[in-house]
């Protein structure tokens, strides 16, 4: 089917259905932990099933099956339509997809054996971490072939996004897992002590910079303007906003090691820095919402469109919360606790799923030759069932957390601690129990996708097959 196509579609159509599948996954795992931390008795005492096995995989489930496949999908449909092209290298773009694919298998099966470099989200051991830095110059090799032979003169900044995401991810990937293996299954660092930590958060928040923010905002400035059918509220501002981003992110690893060994200047670079992305955070926030400007009736009636504008909300939500708990007085409550975690579901949940699900939504039909999802209403359904889940997880977990940090800086007069760490856990459980819920709802609203994903393939393909994707 694919030789008949205007664009090479089939890497996108496998991408976007493998999509909702690890999507599903990933969160079920999400569930089962946050189950567990309400009652730890569900791991049943078998060792791959535990908390702390069970949590990396949750996390690399997500972010990399779930978001790097949508990425993916997303970032191949772009760059074809903006330049209007085909995939360079169509070959090695179906490698992309079936060597990622076997990436996330070998996670599955060894983070649940414990074969761990015990490095937060980049656990995976040497040979799978080599498999990545092919699979990921392989997708560069595509992506930057495509904008090289494109037949229209400029560069969508949607693509300046996507591109600055594949390249700094490599170099991120590359310079972090630099180690001596001893087995096949066991390495060392070449880092030691609080240089192996700052290169450890280093990676760890340009993961959040670049992964979880630069590409998902390449997702935004392609779809939300299509969804629209308006373009981007201004195109200087995208400029703006991509050249600030990329050269602020980089500095601000070390709010993630306030008051640790780390010298006492690079923690305050670090929380300065995160300080002023604030400002370029919200002029892409701003500049995605104005698009609709003009246009705001149409929340009435597109569901994906109010899917996007609700996520751009929590990417404007998490970027003020994120510089506030960057200041270190703030980070004294605020690290340790369940704050942080609902910080980062409010970027993860709010932000990254709802912009990927929503443009998985209004990209599908079109690679399947059809005129629009198999049902709206779902989409509406999935819509409201997706945002009261985020809502119940963030501001169950924002409760918590500052309760617990305030439990645990109480002193008595005598200078005894007024609260045992066990009575601000037990305090915690009811939160447990709603963001449980929460979590819940969200992977309720996944089903509802993967249903309507199913029919929307199986429906009547509309003819003619192609329909034109103007830039
Ligand atoms: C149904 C949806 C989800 C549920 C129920 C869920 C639940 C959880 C739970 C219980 C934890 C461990 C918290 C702790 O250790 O105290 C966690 C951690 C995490 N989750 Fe999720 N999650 C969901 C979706 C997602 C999604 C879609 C993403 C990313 C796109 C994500 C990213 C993360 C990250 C990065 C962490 C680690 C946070 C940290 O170390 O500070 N989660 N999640
Ligand atoms: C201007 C933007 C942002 C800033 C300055 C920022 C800042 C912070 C700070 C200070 C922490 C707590 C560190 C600690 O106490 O350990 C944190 C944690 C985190 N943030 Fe953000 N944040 C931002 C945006 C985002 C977004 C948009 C996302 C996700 C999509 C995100 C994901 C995370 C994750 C996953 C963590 C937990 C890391 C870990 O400990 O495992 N952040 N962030």
């Amino acid at each position: 089917m694919s030789n008949h196509e205007t664009y090479d579609d089939k890497v996108i159509r496998q991408f976007a259905v493998i999509t909702v599948v690890w999507g599903i996954i990933g969160m079920l795992v999400g569930v089962v932990i946050a189950a567990q931390l309400l009652l730890p008795v569900l791991n049943f005492d078998i060792a791959w099933l535990s908390y702390g096995r069970l949590r990396p995989l949750h996390t690399n489930a997500v972010i990399f099956a779930f978001g790097g496949s949508g990425l993916f999908a997303t970032s191949y449909y772009c760059v074809q339509r903006t330049c209007h092209t085909r995939l360079f290298m169509p070959k090695l773009a179906a490698f992309t997809f079936w060597g990622w694919t076997a990436i996330i298998i070998a996670a599955v099966i060894t983070l649940p054996l414990g074969i761990t470099q015990g490095k937060e989200y980049a656990e995976l051991e040497w040979p799978i971490d080599i498999a990545i830095a092919v699979v990921w110059v392989s997708y560069a090799i595509v992506f930057f072939g495509t904008i090289a032979k494109r037949k229209v003169k400029h560069i969508y900044v949607a693509n300046w996004f996507f591109g600055a995401f594949i390249l700094t991810i490599a170099v991120l990937h590359i310079i972090n897992n630099l180690a001596i293996p001893v087995t096949w299954t066991k390495s060392y660092p070449i880092y030691s002590g609080a240089v192996d930590a700052m290169v450890q958060w280093w990676y760890g928040h340009n993961a959040v910079g670049f992964f979880l923010t630069a590409g998902f905002l390449g997702m935004m400035y392609y779809f939300v303007p299509k969804q629209a059918g308006r373009p981007i509220f201004s195109y200087r501002l995208s400029v703006v906003h991509f050249w600030a981003l990329i050269s602020i992110y980089m500095w601000a690893g070390p709010h993630h090691l306030h008051y640790t060994s780390l010298p006492d200047w690079v923690q305050s670079v670090g929380m300065v820095f995160s300080l002023i992305l604030l400002a370029p955070s919200w002029g892409g926030m701003i500049n995605g919402m104005m698009t609709l400007s003009g246009a705001w009736h149409k929340l009435r009636t597109d569901p994906i469109l109010k899917m996007m504008i609700v996520a751009l909300s929590f990417y404007g939500m998490s970027t003020f919360e994120g510089p506030m708990m960057s200041i270190k007085t703030v980070n004294a409550l605020s690290h340790y606790t369940d704050w942080t975690i609902g910080h980062v579901h409010a970027g993860a949940l709010g932000w990254v799923a709802l912009m990927t699900i929503a443009s998985i939504y209004s990209l599908l039909p079109r690679i399947y030759g059809k005129t629009e999802m198999y049902s709206i209403k779902l989409i509406d359904v999935h819509f409201w069932v997706a945002t009261i889940g985020v809502v119940l997880y963030i501001a169950s977990m924002w409760i918590a957390g500052v309760m617990q940090g305030l439990m645990w800086r109480a002193f008595n007069d005598d200078g005894t601690l007024t609260y045992t760490f066990i009575e601000s856990l037990s305090a915690t459980y009811p939160y447990y129990a709603i963001r449980l819920f929460g979590g819940v709802l969200f992977l309720a609203g996944m089903f509802v996708m993967a249903y309507n994903v199913y029919k929307t393939i199986k429906g009547v393909k509309v003819e003619p097959v192609l329909v034109p994707q103007p830039a």
